[in-house]
């Protein structure tokens, strides 16, 4: 485990990080937020760990979301060059504006309302499937059976996969989010390449087959997006990609909201208790489990046209990384940072960002995240952590490989 030393910190770089900052990244955010808040990587890019200075960058119209230029060197001409660059994430307005109004019309408040019945109806069933798995006694992985299950069964049915297809989403969707990390393997680069194409293979058939079977759903999404391509609004890879996005974009996202949710409750007792005896406050420990474990931990922008953040000059073609882990634990923003308070108010964290690319799902996510967490607890009221369980690879995701659990107590 190395330390954040002055001289460890000068020599930040977030591509090769120290040991053990997978682990525990906070005690350097809270180095670098300290003493180098807009921190030049060794690759001349910057990271930027202050709540401040990250809202200043989401605010900024002189930056880009466009990473064309960015993925070409790390991807090739490949698949998964077009779909990260065909995605509404990683493109500016005009072409974001107009998918993105679409996706937050499909994904508002209201429009979700029928999908929360069926939430619940899915909770309720993998609750019932973990009765079984606990029964005699066994520890039970709470990602793989839990916390994963929900956020691709939902997606999945916005997308109107049929079921006995969803299995294969969540490999898809983990090959092609990995291979968004700062350095790549070339088998993470074939393995993310061979998702992106088996997965649009797949969406061209579902949509085919759609055409001829409407699935009927209040929400689907999928006809939705393929109205707007009959109508040419949208290209047939802007449909596909963006199908693809939005599993991506929700599930490992969700799963680690999920997960780093019951670990932060059953890793405070104070907080376990406070929801026991008052429900209500699921809604505040979904808002710090956001804030306090961030499941997206940074974000990315170039800048197109000259500009300055606080007293940092920045010329076109400058990469710059927000540290929304590090943000989210900054003490000129948040009271005591380092607690976990599920009554913290205000809480008014970046974990879904800010500013024209902010989060399009997060109503979803939080609905989810409050109906799987409350769920749960209620059903295994001695529900406990068996090990310290170990935190997935990941710089920008931030979640566990695995959460093993008992509920016998
Ligand atoms: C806890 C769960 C989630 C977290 C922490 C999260 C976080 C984020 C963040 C930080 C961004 C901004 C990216 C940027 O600035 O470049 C984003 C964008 C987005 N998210 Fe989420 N997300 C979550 C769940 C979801 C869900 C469930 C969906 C939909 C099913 C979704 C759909 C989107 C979309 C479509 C965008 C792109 C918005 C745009 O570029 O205008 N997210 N999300």
């Amino acid at each position: 485990m190395d330390e954040p030393t002055p001289q460890a910190v000068e020599r930040f770089d977030l591509a090769h990080p120290p040991a053990g900052f997978i682990d525990d990244p906070f005690p350097w955010y809270a180095a670098l937020r300290e003493t180098d808040p807009i921190h030049r990587c060794p690759d001349g890019s910057y990271l930027v760990t202050r709540y401040d200075d990250c809202l200043r960058v989401y605010r900024n119209s002189n930056l880009s979301s466009d990473k064309r230029r960015l993925f070409r060197p790390k991807f090739g001409a490949s698949p998964l060059f077009s779909h990260h660059t065909t995605s509404l994430v990683f493109n500016d307005p005009p072409y974001h504006t107009r998918v993105r109004a679409t996706l937050m019309e499909a994904l508002k408040p209201k429009t979700i309302e029928p999908t929360i019945v069926m939430l619940e109806r899915v909770v309720a069933q993998l609750l019932d499937e973990l009765v079984e798995r606990f029964s005699g006694g066994y520890e039970v992985d709470l990602i793989e059976h839990f916390a994963s299950r929900v956020p691709v069964e939902i997606i999945s049915s916005l997308l109107t996969v049929p079921v006995e297809d969803r299995d294969n989403l969540r490999r898809w969707s983990l090959a092609i989010l990995g291979a968004l990390e700062p350095e790549l393997t070339q088998e993470q680069l074939a393995l993310g390449n061979r998702a992106v194409t088996e997965f649009l293979d797949y969406l061209r058939a579902l949509v085919k087959y759609r055409r001829s079977r409407p699935s009927g759903a209040p929400n689907d999404v999928l006809a939705t997006l393929t109205a707007l391509h009959d109508r040419g609004e949208l290209r047939e890879a802007e449909l596909l990609h963006n199908c693809i996005f939005l599993l991506n974009a929700g599930h490992e996202t969700t799963t680690n909201l999920i997960g780093n949710g019951v670990h932060c409750l059953l890793h405070e007792p104070r907080a376990r208790e406070q929801l026991r005896e008052r429900p209500a406050s699921i809604k505040g420990a979904i808002e710090e489990t956001l804030r306090f474990a961030s499941p997206n931990q940074l974000g990315n922008r170039e800048v197109s046209e000259a500009t300055h953040i606080g007293a940092v000059a920045f010329e076109p073609g400058a990469q710059i990384t927000l540290c929304i882990g590090a943000a989210n634990r900054d003490p000129a923003q948040f009271d005591q940072p380092e607690r976990f308070d599920i009554e913290r108010t205000p809480n008014h964290h970046l974990a879904f960002a800010s500013g024209i690319h902010a989060c399009v799902g997060m109503s979803l996510a939080r609905i989810e995240g409050k109906v799987a967490i409350a769920a749960l607890l209620d059903r295994f009221p001695n529900l406990a952590v068996v090990r310290p369980p170990p935190v997935r690879a990941r710089i920008r995701f931030r979640g566990f490989e695995r959460l093993d659990v008992s509920a016998s107590g």
